[in-house]
């Protein structure tokens, strides 16, 4: 277990002492993709892998801290010209600002942390190791006083403030409120959020990583939230201006506006518009365990990624297009895509035949082999110890 390694190694780097561990997980995500900054609806799960903290207030205004993966140590202080340079640190000294804009007096600390989510894989590394921290944070400066959405929003802030990702909310949200066996149901606009039990009897969930990295700051993600915005802004002129996200729209309005927009624009509104509708179809779907539904609709996701919303590639197609040869339930790519997984609602007699082949059909088409990762839905941001 790697906790044992994370107590271990901050022992080491910080003369032995001892502080307090927390974790945060990673996601996946059933369907709903892209929806989430546009006020629409998503349906994660936190998943049995995460990152682990230990983490102790040092009485000064320094963190000190050990990537323990990356071998890499950084200090850094708490006002805003400290920033650290190193990518890894910025995400916790991102989250030590935006607590203190929230009220928190946050003080020095000493840190080591691991994770076993895999990095650019599509399973929000990022927003656990942020979760980790704020919800570290709250409570060891801040008496427990920012509310867990609120805790989602500092990570996500940290993103957009910190990192250079305007990200929706999704991530950090599953990350903080994840329930063992459950996946939730998150309207971003109203931030009403439901629990479904997602036990799917007679199926897995299969997690198939292209190992292509995903470089969501590399602008083509907050060039895609950007187009959304376009869409809307022309909305908001030509139809009526309280419209306020793609959520408020419909496939009619976007066909009023098309002459005023551009193609690519056009399609971007269209997949997005589809894809909120797709969520609730799917939980209509959970709702009387209807699981070929719940795969149709995640195979049409996928189509809609790659076809209009332009965020798949070539190894994520050729994996979708493997589970749909073996007549796999669902498949679809998972996340912000550009690279990372794609995520599989396989039956169980289907399983050693869709893995075997995928790992096949994949290493001998990209001289690289797939990762496969069995995904058990768990539980958000806590203390361990
Ligand atoms: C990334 C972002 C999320 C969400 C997904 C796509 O994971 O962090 O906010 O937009 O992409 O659904």
């Amino acid at each position: 277990m790697f906790k044992q390694d994370v107590r271990d190694k901050f022992k080491k780097h910080f003369n032995g002492e001892e502080g307090f561990v927390y974790a945060s997980p990673g996601r996946i995500n059933l369907i709903g993709e892209h929806t989430d900054y546009n006020g629409g609806f998503v349906f994660p799960g936190a998943v049995d892998k995460g990152m682990i903290a230990e983490i102790k207030p040092n009485g000064t205004d320094q963190v000190r801290a050990y990537a323990i993966d990356l071998k890499d140590y950084v200090e850094f202080g708490l006002r805003e010209e400290d920033a650290p340079h190193t990518s890894w640190a910025r995400y916790i000294f991102g989250v030590c600002r935006e607590m203190a804009k929230r009220g928190i007096e946050v003080k020095g600390f000493d840190t080591a942390f691991s994770g076993d989510v895999p990095l650019g894989a599509g399973m929000s590394s990022s927003a656990a190791l942020e979760s980790t921290f704020a919800f570290a944070i709250n409570e060891l400066f801040g008496d427990n006083k920012i509310e867990k959405f609120e805790l989602a929003r500092v990570g996500q802030a940290t993103e957009h403030n910190y990192c250079g990702v305007n990200c929706g909310i999704m991530d950090q949200f599953a990350s903080i409120f994840g329930k063992e066996g459950q996946l939730i149901r998150l309207d971003c606009r109203s931030s009403e959020y439901r629990y479904f039990p997602f036990h799917p009897t007679g199926y897995k969930l299969v997690l198939v990583d292209s190992v292509v990295k995903h470089e969501l700051a590399s602008s083509a993600y907050n060039k895609r939230r950007e187009s959304c915005e376009n869409v809307v802004k022309v909305m908001q002129k030509e139809i009526d201006p309280k419209i306020e996200f793609l959520r408020d729209a419909d496939l009619a309005m976007l066909n009023q506006v098309k002459d005023k927009i551009s193609q690519e624009d056009y399609m971007r509104a269209e997949y997005v518009i589809e894809e909120i509708q797709r969520v609730l179809d799917v939980c209509a779907a959970l709702e009387v365990d209807d699981y070929e539904t719940v795969g149709k609709k995640m195979y049409e996701t996928h189509h809609g990624m790659s076809k209009l919303y332009e965020v798949s590639c070539e190894e994520l197609d050729f994996l979708n297009d493997i589970a749909k040869n073996c007549a796999v339930t669902g498949s679809r790519v998972m996340g912000g895509g550009f690279g990372g997984c794609t995520l599989n609602l396989v039956k169980d007699e289907l399983y050693d035949l869709f893995v075997t082949k995928a790992v096949k059909e994949f290493t001998e088409k990209f001289g690289k082999s797939p990762k496969i990762y069995d995904v058990k839905i768990s539980d958000g941001a806590r203390r361990l110890d």
